[in-house]
């Protein structure tokens, strides 16, 4: 089928575009800037989500969406917001793929938008995943934990970690409840929109994709620095004495992360209970967090330091929640019922 997917040119993207070419679908890209598609056999073309005159040229012929747009930080001087790129982008594109009749729209959501916490990047998220949901078209959303296994020189989570391990001599870890991670591999994110795509079983579904393993914030650090060869010191930090600076200091640009990223490592990315492992249901292969780790570098020598071994599979902790309109003030959402315009 013809597949249109927005952020092909993300950290994501780019194996979600591969893993679609390989899987026989004709992949067209909607990106800003044509020259930073890498992928060879994705058909470029150019097109903004926040300028919906582009998206209804670029839906049509196409027989299903995928939806990678993502921000992980605003810049609301440059017109970047959670709200714009999460929300109003993915309404535009509904919108779009509902008149060029696009039958299948998988959207990238985020593991944790489902509760509730006050964080914009959730907000966004959950507020988007209610207008999918009021679609007319099959819709599945994905919640995805923390991904790994990218292209290198993309921004992403692991490449902060590894790029603050290759300079400081002292990282910091939180320690306390939370701060646990299960993170997902971009090949298994791949797959699982390559099946989203074409099962019929999948419509209307949500799927929080999770990796096998979970990890404390701690061990994961460790798991880092000890594979990549890195002789950092970790040292223990109450959340609560970052909490306020990050406030100021998540606001500037080389800061690594921002007051509400903190939060939300603090509330931990792990599969929540309720959600079935999305492993056995979409037929995805399970990748070892720490295995990567291993065959990913040129290793002389492995660490003294035995490498953290994977926590248990957490136990349940919560109810599965999927965001409704009522979760929204008044006027913020399309109201129940209400076609998307
Ligand atoms: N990475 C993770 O660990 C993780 C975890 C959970 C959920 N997610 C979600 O997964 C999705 C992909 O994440 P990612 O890590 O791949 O993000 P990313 O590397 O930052 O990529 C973002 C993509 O969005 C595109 N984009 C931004 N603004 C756009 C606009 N106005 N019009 C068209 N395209 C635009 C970018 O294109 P340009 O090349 O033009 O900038 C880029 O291709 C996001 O929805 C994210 O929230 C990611």
């Amino acid at each position: 089928m013809r597949v249109l997917v927005t952020g092909g040119t993300g950290y994501v993207g780019e194996p979600v575009l591969k893993t679609l070419l390989e899987q026989g679908h004709e992949v067209r890209a909607l990106v800003r800037d044509p020259s930073r598609l890498r992928v060879a056999g994705a058909e470029p073309f150019q097109g903004d989500v926040l300028d919906p005159a582009t998206l209804l040229p670029a839906s049509q012929g196409c027989q299903a969406c995928v939806n990678l747009v993502g921000v992980l930080r605003e810049e609301p001087e440059r017109g970047v917001t959670f709200d714009k790129l999460h929300y109003q982008a993915t309404r535009n594109l509904l919108t779009a793929c509902q008149q060029a009749e696009v039958r299948r729209f998988v959207q990238m959501s985020a593991n944790g938008a489902e509760r509730g916490l006050p964080y914009a990047y959730f907000v966004s998220k959950a507020k988007a995943e209610v207008a999918v949901r009021a679609s007319e078209l099959e819709t599945v959303i994905l919640r995805p934990s923390v991904i790994y296994g990218g292209p290198g020189d993309r921004p992403s989570f692991m490449g902060t970690l590894e790029s603050l391990f290759s300079w400081a001599p002292a990282v910091p870890y939180f320690s306390g409840p939370g701060f646990e991670l299960a993170p997902v591999s971009s090949r298994e994110v791949a797959l699982a929109i390559g099946a989203c795509l074409v099962r019929p079983d999948v419509t209307g579904k949500i799927f929080h994709l999770c990796g096998a393993e979970v990890y404390s914030y701690k061990d994961l650090l460790r798991l880092v620095r000890d594979l990549g060869g890195h002789k950092s010191v970790l040292f223990p930090l109450p959340y609560a004495l970052v909490r306020l600076p990050a406030v100021w200091l998540g606001k500037q640009r080389w800061f690594p992360a921002t007051a509400d990223m903190l939060g939300m490592l603090k509330a931990g990315n792990i599969r929540p209970a309720g959600a079935p492992d999305f492993h056995g249901l979409l037929d995805v292969p399970e990748d070892s967090f720490k295995e990567w780790l291993l065959q990913g570098r040129d290793r002389q020598s492995r660490p003294e330091d035995e490498p953290a071994e994977p926590l248990p599979r957490a136990a349940p902790t919560r109810e599965l929640y999927i965001p409704r309109i009522e979760d929204f003030p008044p006027g913020e959402l399309p109201g129940a019922g209400e076609k998307i315009p």
